[in-house]
């Protein structure tokens, strides 16, 4: 629930001209929503402070009206190796490009948002903080580089923020407690509240004899006023392997019915209770390392941290927490220390694979099973792998919608859509054509799906089949990379249908991509471009150019992972 703010002391009037530099432009750059929701949030506070605010998606913004900007903040994630989300690639390019304007006027702050199990932490909240000082602006407030857990940190951004700003214009209502959590719809259930869903099935999508497990499961959202669209994301709050928490707790010789305190607001539960669903102990980063030195003698520890990043990432890479405390023991600190120094259980998020007009009250997910081997023993991904070994139906969930405006069917039903989803990609192309077929929509749509084997792989083959019967599906070329000699992927099987696939982007198809980010996403992008240009007989830059303007125009959208 959202906390009541304190009424602004100066409400802005119609009639009353406001000071210029009540005006302040928040703009982010989002890939999942997160610093899509912050920004929004932060514009509804500030304007209940009397500030004047404009919040946009970089993607939507005009360059060339910075000049007139005197208060900008920023809020942006980073993603993979230290990238822009997509909707702030055109904008940062701009920034650093050699057609940025000077801003000696302008007054700014930047929200980054990241993860420090990544190197290139919170890099491109970094880089327009960096940039807009050389641009000659000037800070209203620090920086603020935001882990996982970004609520607190961001809330505090924001106060800082406040103050900065009013103590410039002098002094408007003193700053209160700012941020609350992004508003999800009416309903009550938000990220820090999450709904506890009812498992209604659950099943293997795959074969027998596969090399895959990719999980059907399907969530009843009955009382909890939660109402999602295609392309939107489901966030679950996932509960570690008790086999690997009692290893911990033996390891480190704890009670497991000791009681801990496991936040700021001294909640209390039994330490078994808290390692098991409150904390991250999956996933180790460099400032988990730092606070652990503090709490063991052994000097190995100090040295790893002082000899530099690439050591360090050596280690953290495929470790655990029960690696860490097997590996730097003897530990002096009680289980509260190591309890105060973990990161929160982060919430997963998945692409929804159901229309909510198709299924009213329920939401389905397609989540592939994680399980490798590291450093000697198995692992297996903490969501999944729940949902996989120990999740029934009847069980439940806590769970929340994350909104994605970057993933979204053309408002218009006309327009024809091209879906390129192998693997768990394939999730929200089926909630695409669960809602198409509501609608009775007329637009032409094409899927590109792929995986190992025809046989055991082929995720809601039966449906796709009827869709294309049925013509709710226009066509569905499909690549199974195992079952020949020589691999085929999706990016193939495009590129073999080169000129039919140009001819639907001159007739203004959107193009959707989602699954794997590193490999798959980066192949088929470049595939694009090579239809492009040979079809379109366009140079390099040129058919570049194409996919950067469709980009812009939301006629290429990605969700990936
Ligand atoms: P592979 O595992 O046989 O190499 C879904 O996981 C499908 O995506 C699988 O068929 C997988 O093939 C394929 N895949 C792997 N790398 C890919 C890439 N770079 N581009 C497209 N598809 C890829």
């Amino acid at each position: 629930t959202v906390t009541p703010e304190a009424p602004a002391a100066q409400a802005s009037t119609e009639s009353a001209p406001q000071p210029v530099s009540k005006e302040v432009t928040i703009l982010f750059g989002s890939q999942t929503g997160n610093s899509q929701g912050l920004a929004k949030q932060a514009g509804k506070t500030l304007e209940e402070k009397g500030f004047q605010v404009n919040v946009a998606s970089m993607n939507d913004f005009k360059p060339n009206q910075l000049k007139k900007i005197q208060n900008l903040l920023i809020v942006v994630s980073t993603h993979g190796e230290g990238e822009p989300p997509d909707s702030a690639l055109t904008f940062h390019e701009f920034l650093h490009g050699r057609r940025a304007p000077k801003l000696d006027d302008l007054r700014f702050s930047v929200l980054a948002l990241g993860d420090s199990s990544y190197e290139f932490f919170c890099q491109t909240g970094k880089e327009f903080d960096q940039r807009l000082e050389e641009l000659g602006g000037t800070r209203i407030h620090p920086r603020v580089d935001c882990d996982l857990d970004y609520d607190d940190p961001a809330a505090e951004w924001l106060d800082g923020v406040i103050s900065g700003l009013s103590e410039a214009q002098g002094a408007i209502s003193a700053p209160t407690q700012a941020a609350a959590a992004p508003a999800s719809g009416e309903s009550a259930y938000s990220r820090k509240n999450p709904f506890k869903a009812e498992v209604l099935e659950n099943l293997n999508l795959n074969g027998r004899g596969s090399n895959k497990e990719t999980r059907h499961l399907e969530l009843s959202l009955e009382g909890s006023g939660l109402t999602y669209a295609p392309g939107d994301s489901l966030g679950i709050y996932p509960e570690n392997d008790p086999v690997l928490v009692d290893l911990l707790i033996k390891e480190m010789n704890w009670d497991p019915e000791e009681i801990v305190t496991v936040n700021k607001q001294g909640d209390v539960r039994p330490l078994k209770e808290a390692l098991t669903s409150q904390f991250e102990i999956t996933v180790l980063t460099k400032p988990l390392l730092e606070q652990a030195a503090k709490l063991s003698a052994n000097q190995d520890l100090t040295e790893l941290l002082s000899t530099g990043n690439e050591k360090l990432k050596e280690f953290i890479e495929g470790r655990d927490l029960l690696d860490l405390v097997q590996t730097y023991g003897p530990w002096s600190g009680s289980a509260q220390d190591f309890i105060s120094i973990l990161r929160k259980m982060p919430a997963r998020l998945y692409s929804i694979a159901s229309s909510l007009s198709a299924n009213p009250d329920e939401v389905h997910l397609t989540i592939g099973a994680v399980r490798y081997q590291s450093h000697g023993r198995d692992r297996s991904g903490v969501c999944s792998i729940l949902c996989s070994e120990r999740l029934e139906p009847g069980d439940t969930l806590p769970i929340y919608i994350q909104h994605n405006e970057n993933f979204k069917l053309p408002e218009n039903p006309d327009t024809p859509i091209i879906m390129v989803g192998p693997g768990t990609g394939i999730a929200p192309f089926r909630s695409f054509i669960q809602e198409r077929e509501e609608q009775g929509a007329e637009g032409k749509s094409w899927l590109f799906f792929g995986d190992q084997h025809f046989v055991t792989d082929f995720l809601y083959q039966t449906e796709w089949q009827q869709w294309l019967k049925d013509g709710v599906l226009t066509k569905m070329d499909v690549a199974f990379s195992r079952d020949t000699e020589e691999k085929v992927y999706v990016q193939h099987r495009m590129l073999e249908a080169s000129k039919e696939l140009y001819a639907w982007l001159e007739q203004g198809a959107v193009v959707y991509i989602c699954g794997d980010e590193k490999h798959m996403a980066h192949d088929v992008h470049m595939t694009l471009i090579d239809i492009i240009e040979k079809e379109g007989q366009m140079s390099r830059e040129q058919a570049e150019q194409y996919v950067a303007d469709m980009q812009q125009q939301k006629r290429y959208q990605r969700d990936v992972y």
